[in-house]
């Protein structure tokens, strides 16, 4: 039986030469390559400055770190996310306010977004969930409130609105390269902003707080400090990622428009939504199911024909972790969508007629159990 896998890196002969040739080297550690991959980030996305990090996560946390938010802060989060949006709120001492999001985009509801302010709110850090573009009327709400926005596009580089690329809109934006990401390093991630004070902040603390002099070595440590360094080795397979970032884009779209034509007219499913403003970029192709209660049987099957479905992301206030943390809107679509939401295979190593296999496999199953 052949399985299809839900998602899979993109690597080739390019990635492989790369990574030798750093090993070869013997300089393993963050240097040149990763200071290349941060301009080819930055410049794809049309920002003044590309900080690497060991993770999103890291990332996220810099940012806020950067923008001074801390103990007494709220920071505006929605509720359907992965848990590391949250947990980057927690560890700089604020509190995360989870909101409601929008049940055709998956994104932050800014109707929720806006009655969730107070005095205590900092900052919003919205979620371009799955490659979507979250509304843009989240970046104008922060700035009538005065509030900085700090973008989770762990799943959105390359998404855009109105032609223009998510990481130009808000404060900070940080991405994701873990291999289920539009493209990966293995593990890694990326904060890219305008404001150069941020970016000499964010760059001092993922340095031990150490800034370097002119040839390179670090004799003065004023600050608090972490090592989130991403290194050469890790940054070499980046490099050659962002060289065709662009194609992978257009091969991720074209999948998606052959599964939106596959579920046209199944009445029980909502494909992802995508209007003509904005370039999805289907880091995820996630559908919502109209029929409660089967969600996790169809996965559970689909599996074992190999076929290797998995839900959408999680409902924050629904986790341990996170239930005492504070909301002030419903929660209700966040809930419909953690419990009826499933991601489709989608990678490059798929074809048309295994995505065909993988939308019979459903449709047989959500017969079968509705
Ligand atoms: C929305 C979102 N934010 C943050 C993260 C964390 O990214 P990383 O694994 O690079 O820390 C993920 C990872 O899946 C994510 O989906």
């Amino acid at each position: 039986m052949r399985k299809i896998s839900l998602a899979g890196p993109s690597l080739g002969d390019a990635e492989y030469k790369a990574v030798k040739k750093v090993l070869d080297s013997g300089y393993l550690t963050e240097g040149e390559v990763t200071r290349e991959f941060e301009a080819r980030v930055a410049s794809y996305v049309g920002v003044g400055h590309g900080i690497a990090f060991t993770s999103c996560t890291s990332a996220l946390e810099v940012a806020l770190r950067a923008l001074g938010v801390g103990p007494g802060d709220e920071v505006v989060v929605p509720d359907y996310t992965y848990p590391a949006t949250a947990d980057a709120v927690r560890i700089v001492g604020a509190d995360p306010v989870l909101v409601d999001v929008n049940l055709e985009s998956y994104n932050i509801d800014v109707a929720s977004a806006r009655s969730s302010l107070t005095g205590s709110t900092k900052c919003i850090l919205p979620v371009s969930l799955f490659g979507n573009p979250i509304d843009p009327e989240v970046y104008d709400l922060a700035s009538e409130n005065e509030l900085s926005v700090v973008e989770d596009a762990a799943c959105s580089l390359g998404a855009e609105i109105k032609g223009r690329k998510v990481g130009c809109f808000a404060d900070v934006t940080c991405f994701s390269f873990h291999p289920r990401k539009l493209i990966t390093t293995g593990e890694g991630g990326m904060l890219v902003t305008e404001n150069d004070d941020i970016a000499d902040k964010a760059r001092l603390y993922k340095r031990f707080g150490g800034r370097p002099s002119g040839d390179g070595f670090t004799t003065e440590f004023r600050h608090l400090g972490v090592n989130y360094k991403l290194s050469d080795v890790l940054s070499a397979i980046g490099v050659e990622q962002m060289k065709k970032v662009e194609d992978m884009i257009s091969e991720r779209i074209r999948m998606a428009r052959t599964y939106d034509g596959l579920l046209d007219g199944l009445d029980w499913c909502s494909v992802p939504s995508s209007t003509g403003k904005v370039r999805h970029t289907y880091q995820t192709y996630c559908i919502l199911l109209g029929i409660d209660g089967i969600r996790d049987k169809v996965i559970r099957r689909l599996r074992k024909e190999g076929i290797e479905l998995q839900i959408g992301t999680y409902a924050l206030h629904l986790q341990p972790f996170f239930k005492d943390a504070p909301s002030r809107s419903s929660l209700s679509n966040s809930e419909r969508l953690f419990r009826n939401s499933v991601s489709l295979p989608l990678h490059l190593g798929l074809s048309e007629g295994d995505q065909r296999t993988v939308v019979e496999a459903l449709v047989g199953a959500v017969e079968d159990e509705s």
